[in-house]
């Protein structure tokens, strides 16, 4: 845990949220903040193209992805928003966006919003938990596909259920059906291995301050070949018209640290072994998530092969939104433990994650305090 920045009496079972900063990777930003406030102007001005590209090429080898079509966005959110924003104008009334139930809120908005602007209609796949192979999740998606629909979102991994999506079949499946695939990867980075050549969506987008554990925030944004001269930065600067990165790398003053540390959080989790961490990460949040399950008399939904290092352990009777934020706030007051807590398919769920800082004693806290708290 002295590796880490969090604290270390709080029990921190919600990396997924909004990662975590190993010290080393610390200590990397830092080094280059004051490399970078040595001399803004040379930085900002002279050196920064190259150094993007670099981290760029060092990101498209982790990803499998092709370095030409790879854009850095301030976060996913920006990521999926500036794809529906550059697609929105092709939109036609009465076309639909395909999304999932399991999709971040977000994204929801986003498809909201171009529903409203574009007069289209969003529709929602239905997606059990239940599932158990990647043929049943592909048949729940495209029995939804029509005629009509312009584009699918789908996650790689979900926030509310750390649902593992299928992503390659579904990008081929809805390209059997000439529908294009957004991939909202944001929790994809580093939790699981990413083949971004094979999979062959449209648009993927990921966190890098996630699960690669870069300074808080920065995502990319990788564009297939056919989409790269469609698609547009939210916000117009000077190069807006030069081409793709030329008009993604600058779009007015930004803090480039967060972008600049990547390789050093790379470095990080490459001395260890990507398949030992991933083992680890899921072995602890496989044990963990089945002790609170147990103490609370439920279960940890969701089958094996669609499993990463996020799980959710349904709680004995669904809460309001509100009961759900205050058994948040409370655990963490109370019992130093974090959690979120998830409200799917009409129930509700406490979302736990797996990282190498944990102990099974996190999770033992989260079932005691959890336990005391529902029944009181
Ligand atoms: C599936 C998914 N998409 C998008 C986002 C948005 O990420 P950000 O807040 O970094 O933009 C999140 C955040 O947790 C997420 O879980």
């Amino acid at each position: 845990m002295s590796d880490w920045l969090l604290d270390p009496d709080i029990a921190y079972l919600n990396h997924g949220a909004f990662g975590a900063l190993p010290q080393a990777v610390a200590d990397a930003a830092l080094d280059l903040r004051l490399m970078m406030e040595r001399c803004p102007t040379d930085l900002m001005a002279r050196r920064l193209p190259r150094l993007l590209d670099d981290v760029r090429g060092r990101l498209a080898e982790f990803l499998s992805a092709d370095a030409a079509g790879c854009v850095f966005v301030a976060n996913a959110t920006t990521g999926t928003a500036t794809v529906l924003n550059s697609l929105a104008p092709s939109f036609e009334a009465g076309d639909e966006v395909l999304i999932t139930d399991h999709r971040y809120g977000a994204v929801a908005s986003q498809t909201a919003r171009v529903s409203t602007d574009r007069e289209t209609a969003t529709v929602c796949a239905h997606v059990p938990l239940s599932l158990s192979s990647p043929g049943d999740v592909v048949a729940a998606i495209i029995e939804r596909v029509t005629p009509r629909t312009k584009l699918l979102v789908v996650d790689a991994i979900a926030s509310p259920t750390g649902f593992v999506f299928p992503v390659q079949q579904i990008v081929a499946a809805a390209h059997d059906h000439g529908v294009p695939v957004l991939v909202d990867a944001a929790h994809a980075p580093g939790q699981i291995a990413n083949d971004l050549a094979a999979i062959d969506a449209d648009f993927w987008v990921g966190n890098l301050h996630k699960w690669v554990c870069s300074p808080r925030a920065s995502a990319i944004l990788s564009i297939a070949p056919r989409w790269r001269s469609t698609i547009r930065p939210l916000v117009a600067s000077h190069h807006f018209d030069l081409g793709l990165q030329e008009a993604f790398d600058w779009t007015g003053t930004f803090d480039p640290v967060n972008v600049l540390a990547v390789p050093a959080a790379l470095d990080f989790w490459d001395a260890a072994g990507w398949d030992a961490i991933r083992r680890q990460q899921r072995a602890l949040v496989d044990d963990g998530a089945a002790k609170v399950a147990a103490a609370l008399g439920t279960q940890v939904p969701i089958t094996d092969a669609f499993r990463a290092a996020m799980r959710i352990i349904e709680l004995p009777t669904p809460l309001s939104r509100e009961q759900g934020l205050d058994i948040e706030g409370l655990l963490a007051a109370r019992y130093q433990v974090e959690i979120s807590v998830m409200h799917v398919h009409d129930k509700s769920f406490v979302r736990v994650c797996g990282q190498i800082y944990n102990t099974a004693d996190d999770y033992e806290r989260l079932a005691a305090g959890l336990s005391e708290l529902l029944e009181s």
